[in-house]
């Protein structure tokens, strides 16, 4: 994420004298949707409106987010699920050496290094991103760089090779919302997936729901009636960070350990999409099956 280019489009012919010169932050752009032509803060700014949720409501919920997050990295549980990063090549014959540098005299990195306690007292300070608005730096997810990776197999061949597996997929759904409002798609995409399932919210003990904006996930919990309890138990990404491309992986491979751990069967991991949809997964721990 924080690699995105800066970049120039219009000038392969050269610069005109006294034209405008045109850049564009490519991360910036990734973040507007053209068609409902609003960022997707605003998306969020549009949800907090809707289901009339304060700025109060999104710092305190930042806040439990970073504490939540903080803890679950002291008690070792994040660690578990975090292949450090180091300085190191990788070398195959016949091909140039690739390889991982990192910046200054850091050599590895083992932990996410954005979630830090929060109090909302400090969160009430920063400025909102839009005039008027509720979603701040402090309260939105951080613009992280990150990468995951799972494996997903038949029942079947995971048998056939003596692999345990973590989870169990049990269902998925997806859904279309309004892009304007992108950020409550995981609410149509739950009801979906339980409807398929034949479960109820309250059969669900753990719930990963992208904290892409504080306002966002507040309203799709608002929405379904969700017990706050069960959700991003672990922290979310306003603490860890939502690097695109990898947090639907990091989402769910998060909740198989945290259903794992506490000895739970059912979790569901979702997240909204921006351009207007929301996508659900629902897992099952199999030792609790
Ligand atoms: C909200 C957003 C625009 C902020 O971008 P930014 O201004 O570059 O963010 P920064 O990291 O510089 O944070 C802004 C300020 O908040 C502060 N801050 C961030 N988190 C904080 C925390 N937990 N406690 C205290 N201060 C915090 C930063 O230190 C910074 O302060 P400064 O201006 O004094 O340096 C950007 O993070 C964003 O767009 N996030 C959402 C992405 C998104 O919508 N993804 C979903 C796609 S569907």
């Amino acid at each position: 994420m924080t690699r995105n280019p800066i970049a120039a489009f219009d000038h392969r012919t050269g610069f005109k004298l006294g034209a405008p010169v045109g850049f564009k932050d490519y991360m910036w752009e990734a973040l507007k949707d053209p068609a409902a032509g609003i960022n997707m803060i605003q998306t969020a700014e549009n949800l907090a409106r809707k289901y009339g949720i304060s700025r109060e409501d999104v710092d305190a919920f930042a806040s439990r987010s970073n504490a939540r997050a903080v803890a679950a990295q002291q008690d070792g549980f994040l660690a578990g699920e975090i292949v450090p990063v180091v300085t190191e090549k990788f070398e195959l014959e016949g091909y140039k050496p690739r390889g991982i540098r990192l910046q200054g005299k850091v050599t590895e990195v083992t932990a996410d290094t954005h979630p830090r306690l929060s109090p909302v007292e400090v969160l009430a300070k920063l400025k909102s991103v839009f005039e008027g608005g509720v979603q701040t730096g402090g309260n939105s997810s951080a613009l992280v760089d990150a990468a995951a990776a799972a494996v997903v197999a038949s029942g079947a061949y995971a048998n056939a090779q003596g692999k345990q597996p973590l989870a169990r997929v049990v269902a998925a759904a997806v859904a279309g919302v309004p892009p304007e409002i992108m950020g409550i798609g995981p609410a149509p995409a739950i009801r979906l997936l339980l409807e398929r399932s034949g479960l109820k919210l309250d059969d669900i003990a753990r719930f990963e729901v992208n904290e892409a904006q504080g306002a966002q996930t507040l309203a799709v919990a608002r929405e379904l009636g969700m017990n706050i309890e069960r959700l991003n138990v672990n922290g979310g990404a306003i603490a860890l960070g939502h690097p695109l491309a990898c947090t639907g992986v990091r989402l769910t491979l998060t909740l198989a350990r945290e259903l794992r751990r506490s000895g739970k069967r059912y979790g569901v991991s979702s997240a909204c999409v921006g351009g207007g949809q929301g996508i659900a997964l629902l897992i099952e721990n199999p030792q609790a099956a």
